[in-house]
């Protein structure tokens, strides 16, 4: 018996014969696959490979005598439609409404009953490229599932995001979707959530900055684990952060209002269920330069080293307090994070304690620097509605088990 029926659309990329590694997998796995192709993706992988593993014809014509409503049947018949890769042409021509052959004519008859996802493959400037973006934004607005890219060495020859996934993640999510290996959370317990990760910096001038020491790594790990579970996750990461190993959606900040800005437009303008507050924020702004009497602004080019210079610091406003305020769905579950320094006991219940007093968080997560010891990462999470009465609902010693209590917790509570 089948494990589902998959409608596989390639378009034009040199990624093609990844799109063949993973068609392969599938067919081996027991999916059934009715391949449709662009002509330009044609001259990446030949027809006769893509009917080799697949066992069946590849569509490529709309206008086909006996099959001229394939444009209609073909996604009806589907349990999952995948674009894979998505060239940025036929990203473009979708979000256009363009309908000039058999894959864009599927697209604009599709009633977004079945999920449709799309597996982007380019080169990081076509990814960047205005027009693709909006027109990613606009597919993703319309229920369109966006699998993110990777990193790395592109065929071209640059260095940077627009490497399609790899195929064995790819053949993961699918596996997920389908209830495989029981990984997955159910499609009705998947979360929008947004997480915040690294450290931010405070510029000094144009190239000396204050840094914290955040590495990113528990933004990371947590971006992974729920990405793995089925969960759609936005990271808003540090330039300088560990960066995931699973594809997700991201933006770069590097200083505080960098974050504020993302922050705002984020929840202000897409449903999340949840943000997970982990950034490192630094407290304090530079409000003034002064050297030898003089005064300076941070936006110069750089300051001369030959003389004291005084930093005048003054208190950024606590980000994590405004989210709900930033965030349009009012319902939305706020975890923040405290971190304490090799306090008491006593000592550090009463930082958390403080700290939800005014963050208005569902969960807090507190971790001690002095029971961070290699992979031991010690964290309490603690239910914070009531700041008075705080509840320790769960102790984890790594990052991996963080994850996982988190999920579920969140998952427990459902939809906001
Ligand atoms: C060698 C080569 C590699 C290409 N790789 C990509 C790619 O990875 N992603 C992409 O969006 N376009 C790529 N293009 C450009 C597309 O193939 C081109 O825009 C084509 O018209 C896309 O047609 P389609 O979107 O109908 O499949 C490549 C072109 C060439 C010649």
């Amino acid at each position: 018996m089948s494990k589902g029926k998959i409608l596989f659309q390639l378009s034009g990329s040199i990624a093609c014969f990844k799109a063949c590694q993973l068609l392969s997998k599938l067919a081996q796995n027991g999916y059934e696959i009715e391949v449709v192709a662009t002509a330009s993706a044609l001259k990446f992988v030949g027809e006769a490979t893509l009917e080799g593993l697949t066992g069946r014809r590849v569509h490529r014509e709309a206008f086909e005598p006996g099959q001229y409503m394939k444009h209609i049947h073909l996604a009806r018949w589907a349990d999952l439609i995948l674009l894979c890769p998505a060239s940025a042409n036929v990203i473009n021509k979708f979000a256009a409404g363009i309908a000039d052959d058999l894959v864009t004519t599927l697209f604009l008859a599709n009633d977004f009953k079945k999920p449709f996802w799309i597996a982007p493959a380019m080169n990081v400037e076509m990814l960047r490229h205005p027009a693709t973006q909006s027109s990613l934004e606009k597919l993703e607005s319309w229920g369109v599932r966006l699998l993110g890219t990777g990193s790395g060495a592109l065929a071209c020859g640059e260095v940077g995001e627009g490497r399609l996934i790899e195929p064995e993640i790819l053949f993961g999510m699918i596996e997920k979707h389908f209830g495989g290996r029981g990984e997955v959370s159910r499609a009705e317990d998947s979360l929008k959530i947004l997480i915040t990760s690294g450290g931010t910096r405070v510029p000094i001038d144009g190239v000396r900055s204050i840094a914290n020491f955040s590495t990113g790594s528990t933004g990371a790990t947590l971006s992974d684990a729920l990405t793995a579970r089925g969960h759609s996750v936005t990271l808003l990461r540090a330039r300088d952060a560990l960066a995931p190993r699973a594809p997700v959606r991201e933006k770069e900040f590097v200083t505080f209002q960098d974050l504020e800005t993302m922050l705002k437009t984020e929840l202000s303008e897409r449903d999340y269920d949840v943000v997970i507050h982990a950034a490192a924020v630094s407290d304090y702004s530079v409000a003034s330069l002064s050297s030898n009497g003089k005064d300076f602004s941070t936006s110069i080019g750089k300051v001369d080293s030959g003389e004291e210079l005084t930093l005048k610091l003054h208190r950024n406003p606590k980000l994590i307090d405004q989210l709900r305020s930033f965030s349009r769905n009012k319902a939305i579950r706020v975890v923040g994070f405290k971190l304490t320094n090799s306090l008491g006991e006593a000592e550090q219940l009463e930082a958390v304690r403080k700290l939800a007093s005014h963050a208005r968080a569902d969960l807090l997560v507190h971790n001690d620097l002095g029971e961070i010891v290699g992979a031991r990462h010690r964290a309490r999470i603690y239910s914070s509605h009531d700041p008075k009465n705080l509840v320790l609902i769960a102790e984890v010693e790594d990052k991996a088990s963080l994850a996982k209590s988190l999920e579920s917790l969140l998952v427990s509570k459902g939809r906001a």
